[in-house]
């Protein structure tokens, strides 16, 4: 055991550490700094990314004597007198994550990203976060993301879609979903498509062969209070549907 300091968004820590402990696990089981991930444990999926002197590391596979001293930045240090630093921003807008799991480790990958390149291309952007998986599969909208915050794109990624895709049932999604997030205001919405027509409550039209994936058929909404609206699409009219509701 060695004592080291460690500086980490701007405090510092003395800390008694072995020489082979990792700084993510220091960060996450010592200063409960838990927004850093434990992804692989191995290097390879950029979830335990934080900024070492403004450059991104995988904390999982660094050794904390070796950044001792130097400059460390995880997810909490981001922000600034309570402003959330523009990557962060961005991808709120583009609403860039789903379980988001990765998306601290995403963060500070772009920040670290856009430091070094402050005009990235989309080849540049797509090569720059090559090293962070996204289990959701929400690529599209972490590069439109990234796009926005280098100041590159001023159209969302649903605009992007609902322009270059009239017709499509993408499109119908999305504007539903606006609609709905009017109507319930911020917070987390998590949405199941009807694809089955009628039969589960949603409009059918024409004659028949329109009857996909067209509607919302049922959504739970978690408000920044903690407030859970759960929508089902089944219509209770004293009938007591209490197996539909289920
Ligand atoms: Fe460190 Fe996956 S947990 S790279």
């Amino acid at each position: 055991m060695a004592e080291i300091l460690l500086h980490i968004n701007g405090v510092d820590h003395h800390l008694h550490a072995s020489e082979d402990e990792m700084l993510l696990y220091i960060l996450r089981e010592r200063l409960n700094l838990t927004g850093t991930k434990y992804g692989c444990g191995e290097g390879q999926c950029g979830a335990c990314t934080v900024l070492v002197d403004g450059r991104p590391i995988r904390s999982c596979h660094t050794r904390a004597a070796s950044v001792a001293a130097k400059k460390i930045t995880t997810i909490e240090g981001l922000s600034d007198n309570g402003q959330l630093h523009r990557v962060q921003q961005a991808f709120l807008d583009e609403e860039a994550f789903q379980c988001a799991y990765c998306t601290p480790g995403m963060i500070i990958s772009a920040v670290g990203l856009l430091a070094g390149n402050a005009k990235p291309t989309r080849e540049e952007i797509v090569r720059g976060m090559n090293g962070n998986i996204c289990r959701c599969g929400t690529y599209s909208r972490i590069l439109a993301a990234i796009q926005r915050a280098a100041g590159e794109s001023s159209m969302s990624f649903d605009d992007e879609v609902l322009q270059q895709s009239p017709e499509s049932v993408q499109r119908s999604f999305l504007l539903n979903r606006r609609e709905l997030l009017k109507l319930v205001g911020a917070g987390l919405l998590v949405c199941a498509v009807d694809s089955r027509g009628q039969e589960s409550g949603a409009r059918a039209s024409g004659n028949g062969a329109d009857r996909t994936t067209h509607d919302i058929a049922s959504w739970i909404h978690i408000n920044s209070q903690n407030s859970v609206t759960i929508f089902t699409g089944k219509t209770e009219m004293g009938q007591n549907i209490r197996t539909s509701l289920a």
